[in-house]
């Protein structure tokens, strides 16, 4: 892990447990990755309501939504996607220490940047769930809610993941998700069993 020189880690007067037992909550990261237009977001948003009305404190990380703060100075290059995921697996992580069930919606379609996600929170003892919303591209294209597929087809943007940049998928999820059948309701249930399992 990179770090700055001359700087030195200083400790909280509460270990992870501790925190976690004052605040009755324990902290996970479900990673969802797919195209666009896939439904990460759609079935993430239940999940945080299924979650927040069990009294889970949880908290949405979406990929859309963070390039407008945090990462709004990435584009789409192989070396922006690969700093993106990288800070929001560092802040995913942070909130998982918190106590918080981070939910991060982000198309991630590169092997390794998922896997260094999976490491950064594995090296810090938290749990880290990828949960692939597997939807074929052609049903994501046939949706294409933000009309970027029409653009990606017509040429007017580049590098569109699915379109002319690749997506490689998971190759051990814990959960592959099939938005094709089931209510966004019913998918984000299958994904609370597994975090509860
Ligand atoms: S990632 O590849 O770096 O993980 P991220 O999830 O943050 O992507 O952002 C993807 C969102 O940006 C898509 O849902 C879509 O709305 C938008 N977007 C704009 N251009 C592209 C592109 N070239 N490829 C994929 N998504 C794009």
């Amino acid at each position: 892990m990179a770090e700055s020189p001359n700087v030195r880690w200083h400790p909280s007067d509460f270990a992870r447990e501790e925190r976690w037992e004052k605040i009755g909550a324990q902290g996970a990261t479900i990673w969802f990755t797919g195209f666009s237009g896939s439904g990460k977001s759609t079935v993430a948003v239940q999940v945080e309501r299924l979650l927040l009305e069990a009294g889970q404190p949880t908290y949405l990380l979406d990929g859309d939504n963070l390039r407008m703060g945090l990462n709004g100075d990435l584009g789409f290059s192989a070396e922006d996607r690969d700093e993106n995921v990288r800070r929001v697996s560092e802040v995913a992580r942070l909130f998982a220490d918190a106590g918080v069930v981070s939910l991060v919606p982000l198309v991630s379609p590169y092997l390794a940047a998922r896997q260094r996600a999976r490491e950064i929170h594995h090296a810090a003892d938290l749990r880290f769930i990828e949960c692939f919303i597997d939807t074929p591209l052609e049903v994501c294209e046939s949706r294409d809610p933000k009309g970027l597929y029409k653009k990606a087809r017509a040429g007017e943007i580049k590098g569109m993941t699915g379109i002319d940049d690749p997506y490689e998928p998971p190759v051990n999820p814990e959960l592959v998700i099939d938005t094709t059948s089931g209510t966004p309701e019913e998918l984000a249930q299958q994904v609370i069993d597994f975090l509860n399992s």
